[in-house]
C-alpha cells in the first residue's frame, strides 16, 4: 500500500491509471477508522479496481468549541485497516496542503445545509462540501462511498456532485451498528462506560418511530412524540432533534410519504449522537 501525502502526487497516480482505464474508488474518511468505514472500504473493493481512502481531519468542518484538538489520530492503526482491507493508496494531505496560504473558496449547498446538523453546527457543512470538492479533485475518483449515518452529508454531496457537474458516482451504504444498535461512530470511544449503555436509546426511539409508522400512523406529529417520549425515558440524554422528513430535501414533513426519514441528534455528557432511519410507510415493506 502506497501513502501519498502530496496532492499533486496523489492527482498524478490517479491520472495515470485513468489513461489506462482503471477505475478509482475513494472512500473519504477523517481517519479512527471502525467497522463502518471498514464496509465501506470493503465495498468499494469489489465495486473498483483501485481503491483511494482518504484520512484527513478537516479542520474547516468542527466549530469553534468542538473536539478539534482531541480528535482521535490513531495512524498507524488506520493505516494496518487499509492494507488488511487491500487499499491500494492511503492519501493523507496536511492541512497546509490542503488550504494553503491564500486559499480562499467555500463551497455552500445552502438548502440541504439550513436544518438539523447545519442550524446545530453553522460552519460544519460548508467545510465538509469544500473539502470534500477538494478531495474529489485531488484523487479524481470515478466513485466514492459514504456512510448513511451521516445522512444529511450524504445529501448534501449528492447535490454538489450534480450542481457542480463533478462526475463522481456516489455510493451511499447503510449504517453499521455495535450489537446493540448503536450506529458506529469515530466518537463513541468519548462515551465512559455508562454512557455507552445508555446511548442506544437515541436508536430505541427512531425504531419505536419506524414501528409507529408501520402500523399505519401518518401524522408526523403523533411519530415524533412517540419517539421523544422513549428518548425522555432516559434522562441522561438531551434530545437536540428529532424530525420526520422527506429523505430527498430532508425538509420536515406533517404526513409520511412512503419513503420517509426519521432523524435525530441528542446530547449525553459532552458527546453529540446523530443517527438515523430511512422508513418505508408501503405495508409489508420494513426500513430501506
Ligand atoms: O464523514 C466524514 O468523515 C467527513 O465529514 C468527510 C466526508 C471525510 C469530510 O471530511
Amino acid at each position: 500500500m502506497k501513502i501519498i501525502r502530496s496532492p499533486a502526487a496523489m492527482t498524478a497516480w490517479s491520472e495515470g491509471l485513468r489513461r489506462e482505464g482503471v477505475t478509482i474508488g475513494l472512500v473519504p474518511t477523517m481517519g479512527a477508522l471502525h467497522e463502518g468505514h471498514r464496509s465501506l472500504i470493503r465495498e468499494a473493493r469489489l465495486q473498483c479496481d483501485a481503491l483511494v481512502v482518504s484520512i484527513f481531519v478537516n479542520p474547516t468542518q468542527f466549530g469553534p468549541r468542538e473536539d478539534l484538538t482531541k480528535y482521535p489520530r490513531p495512524l498507524s492503526h488506520d493505516r494496518a485497516i487499509c492494507r488488511q482491507e487491500g487499499v491500494d493508496v492511503c492519501f493523507e494531505p496536511t492541512v497546509e496542503a490542503m488550504y494553503p496560504a491564500g486559499f480562499q473558496t467555500t463551497v455552500i449547498v445552502p438548502a440541504v445545509a439550513r436544518r438539523w446538523e447545519g442550524e446545530a453546527r453553522p460552519h460544519h457543512f460548508a467545510g465538509v462540501a469544500t473539502v470534500v470538492t477538494k478531495l474529489f479533485g485531488m484523487v479524481r475518483p470515478h466513485r466514492a462511498l459514504f456512510g448513511q449515518k451521516d445522512f444529511q452529508q450524504s445529501v448534501l454531496v449528492q447535490q454538489l456532485v450534480k450542481d457542480l457537474n463533478l462526475g463522481v458516482d456516489i455510493v451511499v451504504r447503510p449504517t453499521v451498528r455495535e450489537q446493540d444498535g448503536l450506529a458506529m461512530s469515530s466518537r463513541n470511544i468519548y462515551l465512559s462506560p455508562n454512557e455507552r449503555r445508555r446511548a442506544v436509546v437515541l436508536y430505541k426511539g427512531l425504531q419505536t418511530g419506524a414501528k409507529v409508522i408501520r402500523t399505519g400512523e401518518t401524522d408526523a406529529r403523533i411519530i415524533r412524540s412517540a419517539m421523544t417520549q422513549v428518548i425522555k425515558g432516559e434522562p441522561t440524554l438531551t434530545i437536540d432533534y428529532l424530525a420526520v422528513c422527506d429523505p430527498t430535501t430532508l425538509e420536515p414533513l406533517s404526513t409520511v410519504r412512503p419513503k420517509t426519514l426519521l432523524l435525530g441528534a441528542a446530547r449525553i455528557g459532552t458527546v453529540r449522537l446523530i443517527d438515523n432511519l430511512a422508513v418505508s410507510a408501503i405495508q409489508g415493506q420494513r426500513n430501506y
